[in-house]
């Protein structure tokens, strides 16, 4: 796919995230890095992937394993230099992949010079570079909760005030309302954005700014809230108006560079879901670039799940806007432990990566999705995510979906010589890049033909998105651009399953599950096996 007419890479590319601490280990101690990630560039390169993600690699005390940054212009040592920082970016551009650098920038850790300087006295000229407030009678200020847990607020006892911290305390938010704080940060995305940094996605953004009266949040969520935190409203802890203002300046910061790209990571499942998501790209043009709409991820299994939650988030996109397609990150359980654990968990997983990689909008994988990775078991002693350590055993922690990549049925699955971090899965065996590289039935197939064929069909990468529906268990919908249409046939159930197609066109398989490229089809009715996936192009 070229770029025309503005139709550039974050549009039409398959985005791949990588959680580097679990990806491949080059020097053996027994956490991921930088040189892991510079070897493992052409496998990234022959599965077809346009960029990578990097969940954050900068400096970092690692209580929230680097989204907690000490110095936003270092490389924590345990994944290499900075030179290996430049040097992954080269190396990337060398294969037509570029670099997304996750940004931090509603906290920092507690061991930034800036939050150090903050905390030093009332008057420091950085006081103000993080929220800082008065108890009341000796009680925080208002009622706001960290996401992880317990009150937002923290007392410091050296200089007698609270300060607040959306997440650990550990994580301190900064103050993005004050003048000097905002430039500041946009400094040091400068820095990147010169090193030749090809986007960020930025962390928490719904969190970015907070009510300036401190209101404490109304209560009434509803008796299925998971967290106490779900029993709140967060609508003075979050959604403020004036993040859009931050948002619109960090836009204009990348606009001054060429072709980079922002996207945010906007976890508003409670709190208006697509509607709100989307809002936070602006007219399409002046806000995020890309935005995350978490509801496929959090959606049932099914045709008519998927097919309201895309309908949904479709019609919620500024006229500019473009969307985005998720369905694993590194916070959630995998797609697989979801959604596919019965026998017929590789049938359905292939259905899933189908609709993921052939609806509208850019899609984001992550490390091992592509192989059928699924979450790991890890018992109380190998816990190493803050939330599970703390809430064991009611949140066990997001280590299961964060266990090494698993590139072969070697020792430590090919991921490290020394014993990994983490555990490795123990699907491992039969659940592995070199077992499946050369399977033209494997599922590592599958995405890599899915890859390749959005490629190939303009449709696929920018066509509009007409559904028809006509059956419960299939999701089936038009892709449309200039002269070229597909249609893509999606049957979510295990049965038998028949589907209408429109008038009497004549219809050729351009991908199947079950059928062999260059297949012709009758218009009329279309015959589906159970879990069978087809991507027609027009005769
Ligand atoms: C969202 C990130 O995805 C998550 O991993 C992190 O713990 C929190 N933000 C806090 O930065």
């Amino acid at each position: 796919m070229n770029d025309k007419d503005g139709f550039t890479w974050w549009k039409h590319g398959v985005i791949y995230q990588i959680y580097p601490r679990s990806f491949y280990d080059a020097n053996g101690d027994g956490v991921g890095d930088l040189p892991g990630i510079i070897e493992k560039l052409d496998y990234l390169a022959w599965l077809g992937v346009d960029a990578v993600w990097l969940s954050p690699i900068n400096t970092s005390p690692m209580y929230d394993f680097g989204y907690d940054i000490s110095d936003y212009r270092g490389i924590d040592p345990v994944f290499g230099t900075l030179a290996d920082c430049d040097r992954l970016i080269g190396e990337a551009h060398r294969r037509n992949i570029r670099i997304v650098m996750d940004m931090v920038i509603n906290h920092t850790s507690h061991l930034h010079p800036w939050f150090v300087e903050s905390r030093s006295s009332r008057d420091n000229p950085k006081r103000d570079w993080y929220i800082w407030h008065d108890g009341k009678n000796g009680h925080p200020p208002n009622n706001w909760m960290a996401a992880f847990g317990g009150r937002a607020w923290e007392w410091d006892g050296a200089t007698g005030q609270f300060y607040f911290h959306s997440f650990l305390k550990e994580q301190p938010d900064l103050n993005l309302r004050n003048r000097a704080c905002r430039e500041a940060v946009f400094d040091e995305l400068r820095f990147w954005l010169d090193r030749g940094v090809d986007g960020f996605r930025l962390d928490a953004v719904t969190w970015y700014v907070k009510d300036d009266l401190f209101r404490s949040n109304p209560f009434g969520w509803g008796p299925n809230a998971p967290r106490p935190y779900d029993l709140q409203k967060h609508i003075y802890d979050q959604n403020r108006p004036e993040t859009h203002d931050v948002l619109r300046e960090l836009r204009k910061v990348l606009d001054g560079y060429e072709d980079r790209m922002m996207v945010g990571e906007t976890y508003v499942v409670s709190q208006g879901g697509a509607k709100t998501a989307a809002s936070y790209l602006g007219s399409g043009t002046d806000e995020l670039h890309l935005a995350f709409d978490f509801s496929l991820l959090f959606s049932k299994y099914g045709a008519r799940h998927f097919a309201g939650c895309l309908s949904r988030w479709y019609d919620a996109m500024p006229a500019a806007g473009w969307p985005s397609l998720v369905l694993n990150n590194h916070d959630q359980p995998r797609s697989m432990t979801r959604w596919c654990m019965g026998k017929d968990g590789g049938q359905r997983a292939r259905v899933l990566a189908a609709m993921l990689l052939t609806a509208r909008g850019t899609p984001f994988l992550y490390y091992g999705e592509e192989i059928g990775m699924k979450n790991g078991a890890i018992t109380r002693k190998q816990v190493r995510d803050p939330v599970g350590i703390k809430y064991w055993p009611l949140n066990k922690g997001r280590d299961p979906e964060r266990t090494p990549m698993q590139w072969s049925a070697g020792a430590n699955a090919g991921f490290s010589a020394a014993e990994p971090w983490l555990p490795v899965a123990g699907t491992f065996r039969d659940v592995n890049v070199a077992a499946q590289t050369d399977d033209p039935g494997s599922l590592l197939a599958w995405y890599r033909d899915l890859l390749a064929l959005r490629k190939k069909q303009a449709a696929l990468a920018r066509g509009s998105y007409r559904p028809a529906y006509s059956e419960p268990d299939v999701l089936a919908f038009y892709r449309e651009d200039g002269g070229e249409k597909v249609f893509v046939v999606l049957n979510f159930s295990g049965k038998q399953r028949s589907i209408g197609s429109e008038g009497t066109s004549r219809w050729q398989v351009l991908l199947g599950t079950h059928r062999a490229a260059g297949w012709p089809i009758d218009g009329g009715r279309i015959d589906l096996v159970p879990y069978e996936a087809v991507v027609l192009g027009r005769i």
